[in-house]
């Protein structure tokens, strides 16, 4: 029964996203450098659902993080999901960032994050 309730509830969502169609936009902070290179690229996609919200923390334990972030991409890859993206805390200029990664309400996501940077020296 709960099971049966949330697909129905998650394709109501989609045909409501579907209707919806809103504009998403990419979000292009800071510029590419000379010596700067790639240092972290992920995808993040979420199904539709009531609301969906992630955040990305940059780097991770396993990623290099003395590097000085010079641009960061984030790429919407549903032009009509609505989905936004913004930096809340760190990025260009800093060796950290945290992007926050929203659905539009019903609507999920698919986000491709490239972040630029130079090492410190
Ligand atoms: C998300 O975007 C990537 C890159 O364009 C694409 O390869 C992938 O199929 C997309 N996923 C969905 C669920 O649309």
């Amino acid at each position: 029964m709960v099971r049966v309730t949330i697909i129905s509830f998650a394709v109501v969502a989609f045909v409501v996203c579907v209707l919806k169609k809103i504009n998403s936009e990419s979000v292009f902070i800071g510029e590419r450098i000379e010596n700067d290179r790639l240092i972290h690229k992920s995808v993040h996609e979420k199904a539709p659902f009531i609301y969906r919200s992630y955040d990305v923390a940059f780097p991770k334990y396993y990623e290099e993080s003395d590097n000085v972030i010079s641009a960061i991409y984030v790429v919407d890859n549903n032009y009509n999901d609505g989905a936004s993206a913004a930096v809340d805390f760190g990025g260009v200029g800093h060796t950290f960032v945290n992007i926050h990664l929203r659905s539009a309400l019903w609507c999920g996501f698919n986000f491709t994050i490239e972040i630029f940077g130079v090492k410190l020296k």
